[in-house]
């Protein structure tokens, strides 16, 4: 049954949002417009100039790296990211074969899928790693599994899903102990703060090879655009090499090595250059988001999206909940379609969304994990228990745990707008309430 809302008593009373109220909506606060229009007025508009200089300046600052690459958006970052660690690890590759071709590399599972494409686009093969409940970030026990089953794996990509930092310390030392490297996805948690080693660090360095986004749901937004961050000059240079056509040192267009169109305009950074001051303020207002939701939400079978209050600082991107088990009403998904049943005293995520979407507000499932996605259906996928795939017998009862699958099937994102006002928070509130009716 799909419950009609407007006649549903349950939700007597509520008004619909006149304007709605989005996931994660861009917020310009007026100096963006002057840098765009600065870089007009300069006729600066190409891949060149002071917005670019400035922003890779202010970021790198920001987050304690040396150098910070501008780039068209995180999923180029994270592709030539990708690249270079294929590159480092296994060579140049033919101009029609990828870095990664023969070879397996270690995922993030419960993550957007730009963070674990490029390993495709490299012709590597994507191990999914399963996600544990204390960060729903990569588990470090099934990484040390995934090394048990696949000794030779090198690199790993690793996401900090919702902007929650993920457990780096054991999993840096995991890639440590087997000679791998790392590439992080910190699109989604820019300004978020991790204790690495006793020791306060920004997500954005946890890697060999680091990556943000600036698309326009993100905690601040170019409207589009990513970087590249590094310590290092040579990945740097080697980056911006390769995000403008890979042209030799040559009067004419002369190339040795693939080439991208990948690099940021400067009009893109003017918006940046206009956002960037305002992080900090984002991040505080998301911040207060997720504890409004964690009390308002105390008196039901839920919980919110954890973080690791001793070790990390989440930038609070998006708030999140995952309704308890015995709360959970019957629900089924298929690849394009879902059904529920509404029962009193429990709900299921995609009840609540479509109420909070009845009335004129954004929610979103919880991305769903890569190694459920038909594309990715066949690579292997790696558990706290081994391997994740194959896990039932017709003839033998019993069941496996996949943390990923759990949470995508009992969580879900909240409307997370920093515009959002707290009376129009207490209504989202008020609305979830209404669902466990
Ligand atoms: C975890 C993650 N990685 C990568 C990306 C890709 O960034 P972009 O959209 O800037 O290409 C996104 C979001 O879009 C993301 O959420």
């Amino acid at each position: 049954m799909i419950t009609d809302f407007s006649k549903d008593p349950r939700f007597n009373g509520i008004e619909r949002f006149e304007n709605k109220i989005w996931l994660s909506s861009p917020t310009m606060h007026g100096d963006e417009q002057k840098w765009v229009d600065d870089a007009i007025r300069t006729n600066w508009v190409s891949t060149v100039g002071a917005n670019i200089n400035e922003i890779e300046k202010q970021v790198a600052e920001y987050v304690g790296c040396r150098y910070a690459v501008a780039l068209s958006c995180g999923t180029a970052a994270l592709h030539l990211a990708t690249k270079l660690a294929g590159k480092k690890l296994y060579g140049q590759a033919r101009p029609n074969t990828g870095t990664l071709a023969g070879h397996k590399v270690f995922c993030s599972d419960m993550t957007f899928d730009a963070s674990i494409n490029p390993v495709a686009y490299e012709d590597g093969e994507a191990v999914f790693i399963d996600t544990e409940y204390d960060t729903w970030n990569m588990s470090p026990e099934a990484l040390e599994k995934a090394f048990e089953m696949y000794p030779d794996v090198k690199l790993i990509v690793v996401a900090h899903l919702y902007g929650t930092p993920g457990k780096m310390e054991e999993i840096k030392a995991i890639a440590d102990k087997h000679g791998a490297i790392i590439v992080e996805d910190a699109a989604e948690s820019l300004g978020a703060k991790y204790k690495l080693n006793g020791q306060w660090v920004e997500t954005g360095t946890l890697g060999e090879y680091n990556c943000i986004s600036f698309n326009g749901n993100k905690i601040i937004t170019g409207s589009a655009g990513g970087m590249f961050l590094t310590d290092s000059i040579e990945d740097a240079d080697k980056v911006r090499k390769w995000s403008t056509q890979s042209r030799e040192a040559a009067p004419w267009y002369q190339h040795e090595e693939i080439g991208y169109n990948y690099r940021m305009s400067n009009i893109i950074a003017g918006v940046v250059r206009g956002q960037v001051p305002y992080l900090d303020e984002h991040i505080a207002q998301k911040k207060a988001i997720w504890e409004r939701y964690e009390k308002g939400l105390a008196d039901l079978p839920v919980k919110m999206n954890p973080w690791d209050r001793e070790k990390s600082e989440p930038n609070f991107w998006l708030s999140c909940m995952i309704i308890d088990e015995d709360a959970m009403a019957p629900m089924v998904r298929g690849e394009q379609d879902y059904l529920y049943k509404s029962e009193s005293g429990k709900s299921c995520p995609q009840e609540i969304l479509d109420a909070i979407t009845a009335f004129n507000a954004e929610g979103r499932p919880i991305w769903k994990p890569m190694h459920m996605q038909p594309i990715y259906r066949t690579n292997p996928f790696v558990t706290v228990e081994g391997n994740g795939r194959g896990r039932t017998n017709a003839y033998i009862s019993g069941t496996f745990e996949d943390v990923g699958a759990d949470i995508f099937r009992r969580g879900l994102c909240l409307p997370s707008d920093n515009k959002m006002t707290p009376e129009q928070q207490d209504v989202i509130i008020d609305i979830i309430h209404r669902c466990f009716l």
